[in-house]
């Protein structure tokens, strides 16, 4: 698994870019923003309040890539640089076979298909480049328009499974068609 060079993917409207030390304002939008984060809970030492906490954040992503622990995307429209969303492959298992994805998007973007893009394009990546056999998505049972993308594009809800972290959450799974069933 390596994430050097950086993997840039492009789909029709967007290029998902490695995040950058200039994309600090709209790291700091996006994690702190009250409607983006509505459904999203991080301890207060994970929380994004200033600039600083932005930077800190961008750094903690350069050395996830540095040691192939987690990698994000930034999303940008392709004809304008600017940060719109993120999106991310981590928490991948020992055995690199499942990660989780995350993301997030500027409201301003919404319910245009682009966080869809962004995530064939990333499924795509995990499925046929880090040969993943599963992708999966916890994400709040109340946050419609994440459950609405993850099922548009073939996630799957287990009922069987919850997270012992947040009894809120609700678990998404997207198989590779091209795992090894034995
Ligand atoms: C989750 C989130 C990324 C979903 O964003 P989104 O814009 O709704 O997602 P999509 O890219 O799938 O857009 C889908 C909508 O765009 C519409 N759309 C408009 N133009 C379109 C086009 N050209 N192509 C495809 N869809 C289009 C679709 O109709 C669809 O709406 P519908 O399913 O109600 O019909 C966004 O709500 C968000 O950032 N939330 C905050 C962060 C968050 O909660 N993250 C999840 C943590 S687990």
């Amino acid at each position: 698994m390596r994430f050097t060079p950086f993997p840039k993917l492009e789909s029709h409207r967007i290029f998902l870019r490695r995040i950058r030390e200039l994309d600090l304002n709209e790291i700091l939008f996006l994690r702190s923003d009250k409607t983006v984060n509505t459904y999203i809970e991080r301890s207060e030492d994970r929380k994004t309040k200033n600039l600083a906490d932005a930077l800190k954040f961008i750094k903690e992503l350069d050395d996830c890539i540095e040691t192939e622990t987690s990698i994000a995307w930034g999303i940008s429209l392709k004809n304008n640089p600017k940060l719109i969303g993120s999106i991310c492959l981590w928490n991948f298992s020992k055995n690199h076979k499942v990660a989780e994805v995350g993301y997030d998007l500027n409201p301003e973007f919404h319910n245009k298909g682009l966080m869809s893009e962004a995530l064939k394009a990333v499924v795509a990546f995990g499925f046929y480049k880090l040969h993943l056999d599963k992708i999966e998505a916890f994400t709040h049972t109340d946050n419609k328009r994440s459950k609405n993308l993850l099922e548009k594009n073939g996630f799957i809800l287990n009922k069987n499974r919850r997270d012992a972290d947040n009894p809120f959450n609700i678990i998404y799974e997207l198989e590779n068609p091209k795992a090894n069933k034995l």
